[in-house]
């Protein structure tokens, strides 16, 4: 999902929904928006994708200069206008929209019950904003008993300016409650023009800017706003409004047991680390002993002083740039991603990857890997098997996250888990990371976003270079991922001396030429266009190879399942006998990856097989291979390649055949059904 916010002096609509469109990799089931009004949410909602959202707010023309919006991937609750966010809390004076998955739903939903609240819709996000309304309500009931004056709530700047902790306390409050993952922004019709903001294990980013305060869930969203952000660290709050923005995170030790040593000036000092300081209440600091469950604000939090980040990065990177979908402008730009990735690792003939922080001693005592990943990342994860095992000859394994976290995987201290992730905030992903690092392992990260929760929870990383990758089906990213991991093999065979410096010098060379590769597969496409009307009209397809083939095969049934929803299986070609060679009846598709690695006569044998039995044989071979248009029905050439780094290459054409073939079925090859790019949800 996606959340985006924006308060300030502009009119808000305009801003959310452009930075929800944006936004729309993360999900595009449904989109809402709600806007503040004279103390009143407008609250617009559509099942389908932001364009949908778009034409309803175009009609409906909602005003307000605060307001908050989601686009959404179902968790909990099928797509519908009713699940859809921005969600209203049972008495109204609460909106938010919630990115992430809420595991204590059950208990939550038992608990709202007591108080007589039932959710209209299935969503656990809902429950929140009943939560905050609770919590809203009786921090004001604590107030009313600590203040003499009661809040005025006719005017929203006098409650500001009396109170303006007050949502961020129920927020706060709400949040303790929560078991599992949560981005929220939230709005309240008690504080007019006030947006808060927090996050758990989900990312948020808070923008800065002249004409108000932005959120979102990505700084693509921002970028066109304002390049001034702030990562909001884990499970702090923001309060924003027009003009200032106010961060606070969680006391280390209550006031009111260092009170007796601490002079009430040195709380405010520590509230003013900031140039924008909250106004505090004094009447805050008077509640009484009996109330200590709610301890005021600022009691419980302390605002600090935020990192500033400048993005630099140009949103113009994020647009289609004249190609007709995100999918194939991401696919053209891999000899960039391939050259960008290498660039200065090989100084004086050697391999440096400094950011790993672990010196070459550590790095020698390494003696298992573990590469934990999902969907396209994983298979990434199974060519630096290949590599690893086959160069620095260290035993390694490669996991989907979400299995590995939950089994009691062999881990010492000279266990290395390389965690690969192209957004760096998979759900599964993180927490394997978590659960490798409590027992003992180190951790290196491989992923396409800096700053992502994978780069910070790592003890290093190395960074793709893909840039900004919008289409959900994975590419670039995937062969940034692949060089990287090549590199990582690289740097522990020149530690364990397995290789010499020569041989890794050589292969370092032949690495980078695949840039060149790459871009010559670019240049012509029509054998692929021609594969692809062979097989759109299939309701099945079979990926066979060898070794490196195997894997590459892997990733492109993957391709084509993703976005085509053509059902695509890939198997060892040596397995077909095993079963699927049942499968093949007169014009099965069979996609064969043949290039030239130690074992190609086995695969030719193997694509003999299939067509005896009526295949249609796709054969991606290299250039000079004449022999094996005998057997197949369409040859797709490649250059000639190293069998260690035909991964990078072969997989170029599965990517440009899944999307033909995609383009055929009239599906949307950006977009697919039921998918998002990031998953931050178990
Ligand atoms: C989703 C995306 C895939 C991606 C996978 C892992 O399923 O649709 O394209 O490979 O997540 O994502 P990650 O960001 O961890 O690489």
């Amino acid at each position: 999902c996606g959340i985006v916010a924006y308060t300030g002096n502009e009119e808000a609509s305009t801003y959310l929904l452009n930075g929800l469109g944006r936004l729309e990799y993360r999900g595009y089931d449904s989109a809402g928006i709600a806007l503040m009004h004279d103390h009143s949410f407008n609250v617009i909602k559509r099942r389908g994708k932001v364009s949908e959202l778009k034409e309803a707010c175009a009609a409906l023309c909602p005003y307000g200069t605060c307001g908050i919006g989601h686009t959404r991937w179902a968790t909990h609750g099928k797509p519908s206008e009713k699940n859809a966010h921005p969600h209203v809390s049972a008495h109204g004076s609460i909106a938010l929209v919630h990115n992430g998955i809420i595991e204590n739903y059950g208990e939550l939903k038992d608990e709202l019950a007591q108080h007589g609240i039932s959710p209209v819709s299935q969503t656990d996000s809902e429950l929140i904003a009943h939560l905050i309304e609770l919590c809203y309500v009786q921090g004001e009931e604590v107030n009313a008993t600590a203040c003499s004056a009661p809040a005025d709530e006719t005017s929203g700047d006098a409650v500001n300016a009396m109170n303006p902790s007050k949502l961020v306390a129920a927020v706060h409050k709400a949040c303790k409650k929560l078991i599992g993952s949560y981005a929220l922004a939230v709005m309240c019709t008690h504080e007019p023009g006030t947006i808060v903001v927090t996050r758990h294990d989900s990312p948020l980013i808070v923008g800065i800017a002249d004409d108000g305060m932005y959120a979102a869930s990505d700084a693509i969203a921002l970028l066109d706003k304002t390049r001034e952000c702030v990562i909001l660290p884990d499970k702090s709050i923001a309060c924003l409004t027009e003009h200032q923005s106010h961060f606070y995170k969680e006391r280390t030790h209550p006031l009111t047991q260092t009170s007796p040593q601490q002079p009430p000036h040195q709380h405010m000092q520590e509230l003013a680390q900031t140039s924008h300081a909250p106004a505090q209440s004094n009447s805050l600091t008077q509640t009484s002993p009996e109330h200590s469950q709610s301890h005021p604000i600022h009691q419980q939090l302390q605002e600090f002083t935020p990192e500033i980040t400048h993005i630099t990065w140009d949103i113009a990177g994020a647009e289609k740039g004249g190609y007709p979908d995100f999918m194939l402008k991401e696919i053209h730009e891999q000899p960039r991603v391939i050259r960008d990735t290498l660039a200065g690792r090989l100084v004086d003939g050697r391999l440096v990857i400094d950011e790993l922080d672990l010196s070459p001693e550590e790095l020698t005592l390494i003696d298992r890997v573990y590469v934990i990943a999902c969907g396209t990342s994983l298979h990434a994860g199974l060519v630096a098997k290949q590599l690893i095992e086959g160069w620095a000859r260290i035993p390694c394994e490669v996991e989907a996250a979400s299995e590995f976290r939950y089994r009691n995987a062999l881990i010492t201290p000279t266990t290395l888990v390389v965690a690969v992730s192209q957004s760096g905030e998979t759900a599964d992903t993180l927490a394997a990371i978590r659960d490798a690092r409590v027992r003992g392992a180190r951790v290196f990260g491989i992923t396409n976003v800096v700053g992502s929760p994978v780069a910070r929870e790592a003890d290093g990383v190395i960074y793709t270079k893909a840039n900004k990758e919008i289409a959900v089906a994975s590419t670039k990213s995937f062969l940034g991922q692949i060089v990287s991991l090549t590199l990582l093999a690289l740097l522990l065979a020149q530690v364990k001396g397995n290789l010499r410096q020569n041989q890794i010098h050589l292969l370092y060379k032949q690495l980078a030429s695949t840039a060149e590769q790459v871009e010559c597969i670019l240049q012509d496409t029509s054998r692929i266009q021609q594969a692809a009307q062979r097989c759109y009209q299939a309701s099945s397809a079979l990926f066979i190879g060898r070794g490196m083939g195997c894997v590459i095969a892997r990733e492109g049934a993957l391709k084509l399942k993703e976005i085509s929803y053509l059902h695509a299986e890939a198997y060892p070609a040596g397995e077909m006998k095993h079963g699927p060679i049942a499968l093949i009846e007169d014009g099965f598709p069979v996609i064969a990856v043949a290039t030239h690695g130690p074992i190609y006569d086995k695969v030719m044998s193997n694509i003999q097989e299939s067509k005896a039995r009526g295949a249609c044989v796709i054969a991606l071979a290299e250039q000079g291979d004449e022999e094996i248009q005998k057997y197949a029905d369409e040859v797709i050439y490649i250059p000639p390649v190293q069998d260690c780094f035909s991964a990078i290459t072969a997989s170029v054409p599965l990517q440009l055949l899944a999307r033909e073939i995609a383009l055929l079925k009239h599906c949307d090859v950006d977009q697919p059904r039921n998918l998002a790019k990031s998953v931050t949800v178990e």
